[in-house]
């Protein structure tokens, strides 16, 4: 359970969101009050026909209070409507802020970030959390606030009307209070088990979607609906824990209500005797009527109070997560040209205590073309998250071009190295889209001039549509060869200074890898390159080869250098032309 001051925080971190559009919200305020006001006043204007006017049967005085009733039902009427339309846009236009800062956050999360959440979980962030939040504020927050509003104003009228009636109406509301204070621990957890099956739900549902061939082809389709089925009656019996509460939690208001009612009677009858006038009587009923309502009402937001608080913290954690070490910009990157690495005793692991990487140094030239080969899980891709600045490291330095890498700006450091990795992702969109990744500086020829030096056009010219060929998300339609192509392309048209290549292993056809070959020697032209490097064929054309295994650099050298010595570099090598 958050104490008071953690509830206070959320809030507190919620206010700023609201200020935005502090003029909607004081609209919505002053509608309310406008709308409380005109309903509270109906049964009053009764209270006055009934005494003053039908006990002495004057008609245009009668007729009177009738006109007046009317201008504030029809006045009340438009007051709603408005009301509604303000304090539902007002919600909206928050959801619509708290998502686009949610999805800005996305993008400056670090890599770590995404190592470690499910992306079913960042989805419920996203879209459920948030809509909790915007019910919360424009169902929840303003109808309570105009529920309390209400009760004040009933209560006033009923003290004004008769302070005796009053008093024994409010007897029972220490045992309102009383009931929902019981039901309140129930709710509240079975809430927070709800959304938490909900966030399991949205996960597997992703991961199946995402694996859905891998389910195929391993016939695992059975143990998936297992998985499923759990979280599934992980939700089923998290509701059913809040509708017992709900269920019990009504029938106890309603007696309560009911037992205001009889203490009313029971005081009208042997209290006050005849002593009150008809239109009085009316006016309470009606009263009591509206009393217990706004407070039933604000028994049944409970729960989008605890939800929205649930919702709010998962909000916030994720908007606190740390961001991204952007660094700052440096003159050292400042003129355009070939990039020099070199790494310096540099140790990384993933999770502290487990080095992945240990004491690295090396030197990559301007200009060279350098091959990393090595077993699988030796940190050949981590090298390259590193020369990304994905990760910091925990020990050692990293230079670019004399400058160290932790003083770089890793947004301009990324734009002058275009990294291929083993499996390109593909965006929904066209052909085109995916080479350009919609920057506007990328004309259509741009991209047909590196689709041509990429060896891609070929094959986009078979496409029906050729660049305006749709490509659904990860490339679903094309051949693993053709999206390797497509990845080269978008490499190639940025210009980058360094180019890296994460050479995919699949079996490729022999025409393809022909185009690819041609590929990566038009990409590694005047360049510094790494590539690491499956096939016999690229490595022996790199100016020098570097040996990794388990995380450590053991050999560097040409082919041949290495091929003199008796090395571990002969048993990686692949088998191969
Ligand atoms: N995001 C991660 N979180 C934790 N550990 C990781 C992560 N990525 C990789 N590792 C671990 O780091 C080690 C090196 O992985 P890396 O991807 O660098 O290997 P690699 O040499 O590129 O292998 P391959 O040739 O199979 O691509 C592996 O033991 C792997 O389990
Ligand atoms: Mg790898």
């Amino acid at each position: 359970m958050k104490s008071g001051k953690e509830k206070n925080r959320l809030f507190r971190r919620l206010i700023p969101t609201l200020q935005k559009h502090s003029l909607l919200a004081a609209l919505s305020v002053l509608l309310m009050i406008l709308v409380d006001a005109a309903s509270v006043t109906k049964p009053w204007l009764l209270k006055i026909g009934i005494d003053r006017y039908v006990r002495n049967g004057n008609i245009p005085g009668l007729t009177r209070i009738a006109l007046i009733l009317a201008a504030v039902l029809v006045c009340g009427f438009l007051l709603q409507v408005t009301f509604t339309v303000t304090v539902q846009y007002l919600g909206q236009r928050l959801l619509f802020d708290l998502r686009m800062e949610l999805f800005q956050k996305l993008m400056r999360l670090p890599a770590s970030y995404f190592d470690k959440t499910p992306l079913g979980k960042t989805l419920t962030h996203i879209t459920g959390d948030v809509e909790a939040i915007r019910e919360f504020i424009s169902d929840g927050i303003v109808t309570v606030a105009g529920d309390i509003l209400k009760i004040v104003f009933i209560a006033t009228a009923m003290v004004m009307l008769s302070p005796r009636l009053a008093l024994a109406a409010f007897l029972t509301l220490p045992f309102f209070i009383a009931a929902t204070g019981m039901f309140r621990k129930s709710i509240r957890s079975g809430f927070r088990d709800v959304r938490k099956a909900n966030s399991d739900i949205n996960t597997v549902l992703t991961e199946t979607i995402g694996g859905a061939r891998e389910i195929q082809l391993f016939c695992t389709k059975g143990e998936r609906a297992e998985v499923f089925e759990s979280c599934n009656h992980n939700y089923l019996s998290a509701y059913l824990k809040v509708i017992q509460a709900y269920a019990l939690y009504f029938p106890v208001l309603e007696i309560v209500s009911n037992c205001g009612m009889i203490l009313i009677l029971l005081t009208a009858h042997y209290l006050m005797g005849t002593a009150l006038k008809p239109g009085v009587i009316f006016a309470f009923f009606a009263y009591i009527n509206m009393f217990f309502f706004p407070l039933r009402q604000m028994a049944e937001k409970f729960n989008l109070f605890q939800s929205a608080m649930a919702a709010t913290e998962r909000v916030f954690q994720m908007l606190d997560q740390p961001e991204e070490m952007t660094g700052t910009r440096h003159p050292g990157l400042a003129e355009a040209g070939k990039m020099e690495i070199s790494f310096q005793n540099v140790t990384f692991g993933y999770n502290p205590g487990q080095p992945v990487l240990k004491n690295i140094t090396f030197n990559i030239r301007a200009g060279e073309t350098a091959a990393f080969v090595g077993a699988t899980g030796s940190g050949k891709s981590t090298i390259i998250k590193l020369i990304n600045r994905l990760y910091d490291i925990s020990a050692g330095t990293i230079k670019i071009n004399g400058t160290d890498i932790r003083k770089l700006s890793a947004h301009e450091l990324r734009k002058r190295i275009a990294t291929i990795p083993q499996t390109p992702f593909l965006f929904t969109g066209t052909v085109s889209d995916n080479i350009s990744l919609h920057r506007p500086e990328i004309t259509i020829n741009d991209i047909r001039a590196a689709a041509e030096k990429s060896h891609a056009h070929h094959f986009i010219q078979t496409l029906p549509r050729h660049y305006n060929e749709p490509v659904l998300e990860s490339g679903k339609r094309l051949s693993a060869g053709q999206r390797q192509l497509l990845a080269f392309t978008r490499a190639l048209i940025s210009k980058p200074e360094l180019v890296i290549l994460d050479e995919a292993t699949a079996n490729i056809d022999s025409e393809t890898e022909h185009l690819i070959e041609a590929a990566v020697e038009e990409i590694t032209r005047n360049r510094t390159t790494i590539i690491i490097a499956h096939r016999l064929s690229t490595i022996r054309k790199a100016d020098r080869i570097f040996v990794f295994h388990k995380g450590e650099l053991v050999e560097s050298g040409t082919h041949e250098e290495l091929l003199k010595k008796n090395s571990l570099y002969r048993r990686f090598l692949p088998e191969g032309k």
